[in-house]
């Protein structure tokens, strides 16, 4: 009986990223940690909700993967470029998250003078190995500048990668490598693919470009959760012709950083899997580059959400249920907020995959809309319109209540998290090894009044 409603709610699947979670036979949701597992049900006994349940063991598990596939396709294809991961600490700046992926070998990349000022800590504090690299991104305020040479003449090996024209300027004295960025014309299939992108030298630009001294970096960034790997594919192939022609008359050129944007498989349906791109990534970047008798060159990614958003769930009790009116749904109040913690249900209309955390078993279930705890009608859950299935609340027992676990949640929602009605945010607890720790208190209302001058 388990083990179909493993298979309903989409629960241990290595390609859905779900193959830590099981069902108990108590019907409840259970986290494994190798042979270790965590019963979410009594974690929400000792810590309440809503609640942010963080798993660093994931993030270091997806990593060593990344690596592992990557050496491994180095060596089938006799590649002579070297793979970098660079992380992108917009993602998810908290140190829960960013210290074990430095442990385990991944290079930073950051933008903001904010952000740096967080690499700063690490480097002064003497708990960074010399050897890590850094990626500045971003538009240069002064502050940030000052703080990109000062750190460089601190011996950290700091990258600024140039955004503008005007940036060429600003680090004409830059004694390190540089990078620079640039605006591709490709379109992919992504939220974030705009008619008229900001971001880095346009392609004319780049073609009429003089020699920059210690150029090492082509970058771009097309774009997140890009939806078909194909696309990311031409993006390469689309850059490489920008690395070929500075290649030219850049002999110290050796770098293409492709950034950002594998998709994770939220809504938990087939996607392209790492196993197969990465094999025509570097399939790609040999034939062209052989092609154009260059070297290989050394291959950057900044993949961000892939690597991070599994790494954490977000924790609900449900409060309430009441009808839509004139509709087949039940609304189930939440004691969170999806436009507080999970704000990109709002912003960008992000699907989620809902599961309950008891009653895993049960056969009648009610077609669901999720309403957060703030006064507004935007702070909902809808599926896009179509519904999550969740049991019924009239086939609880007196007293009991229903909790529900929003999967994938590790990747940008903690920087973008907000306030609204003076929310508190939820209690944040970190999983490893077998250790439960509380990595962020829950807020009291005294506290939440301070952040508005109270
Ligand atoms: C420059 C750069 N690199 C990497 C990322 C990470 O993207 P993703 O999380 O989609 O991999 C971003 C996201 O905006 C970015 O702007």
């Amino acid at each position: 009986m388990g083990k179909s409603y493993k298979k309903f709610w989409k629960l241990g699947k290595k390609e859905f990223n779900t193959q830590i979670f099981d069902i108990n036979k108590d019907d409840e949701l259970i986290i494994r940690e190798g042979n270790y597992q965590y019963n979410v049900f009594d974690l929400i006994k000792r810590f309440g909700s809503p609640m942010e349940i963080f798993m660093p063991f994931i993030l270091e598990e997806r990593l060593n993967h990344l690596f592992d596939i990557f050496s491994k396709r180095i060596k089938e294809t006799k590649y002579r470029g070297k793979f970098y991961y660079h992380y992108p600490m917009k993602v998810n700046q908290n140190k829960e998250a960013v210290l074990p992926l430095v442990s385990e070998g991944a290079h930073l990349e950051v933008g903001s003078a904010n952000e740096l000022t967080l690499v700063k800590r690490l480097w002064e504090s003497d708990s960074m190995h010399t050897k890590i690299r850094v990626l500045c991104n971003g538009p240069k305020t002064k502050a940030y500048v000052d703080l990109i040479f000062a750190m460089q003449e601190k011996g950290l090996r700091i990258v600024p990668i140039i955004e503008d024209l005007e940036e060429l300027n600003l680090f004409k004295e830059f004694k390190g490598d540089l990078g620079i960025r640039i605006n591709l014309e490709t379109k992919v299939k992504s939220h974030w693919d705009k008619k008229f992108d900001r971001f880095g030298l346009s392609v004319d630009e780049i073609i009429e470009l003089g020699k920059i001294r210690n150029l090492k970096i082509l970058h771009y960034h097309i774009g997140s959760q890009i939806e078909r790997g194909a696309d990311i594919i031409s993006a390469i192939k689309d850059a490489f012709k920008y690395y070929q022609k500075l290649a030219l008359i850049h002999p110290s050129l050796d770098t293409i950083d492709i950034g950002g944007g594998f998709a994770v498989p939220y809504e938990k349906k087939s996607m392209y899997e790492i196993e197969g791109l990465s094999r025509s990534i570097i399939n790609t970047l040999k034939k062209l580059s052989e092609k154009a008798e260059l070297p290989h060159p050394n291959l950057i990614v900044e993949w961000g959400r892939y690597i991070v958003a599994p790494a954490q769930i977000t924790v609900f009790k449900v409060v309430s249920g009441k009808k839509v009116p004139n509709k087949n749904r039940r609304w189930y109040v939440i004691d969170g907020s999806f436009m507080n913690d999970l704000l990109d249900t709002w912003a960008l209309h992000q699907k989620w995959h809902i599961v309950p955390i008891n009653h895993l078993s049960a056969n009648k279930r009610n077609l669901v809309w999720l309403a957060g705890l703030s006064c507004d009608s935007d702070d909902a859950y809808t599926a896009g319109g179509g519904y999550i299935l969740l049991p019924r609340l009239d086939d609880l027992d007196p007293g009991e209540d229903l909790f529900i676990a929003t999967l994938d949640t590790g990747a940008y929602q903690d920087a973008l998290a907000s306030h609204h009605c003076l929310l508190s945010s939820p209690v944040k607890i970190v999983l490893q090894n077998g250790i439960v720790t509380i990595a962020r208190k829950r807020e009291s209302p005294e506290e939440i009044g301070k952040l508005f001058g109270w």
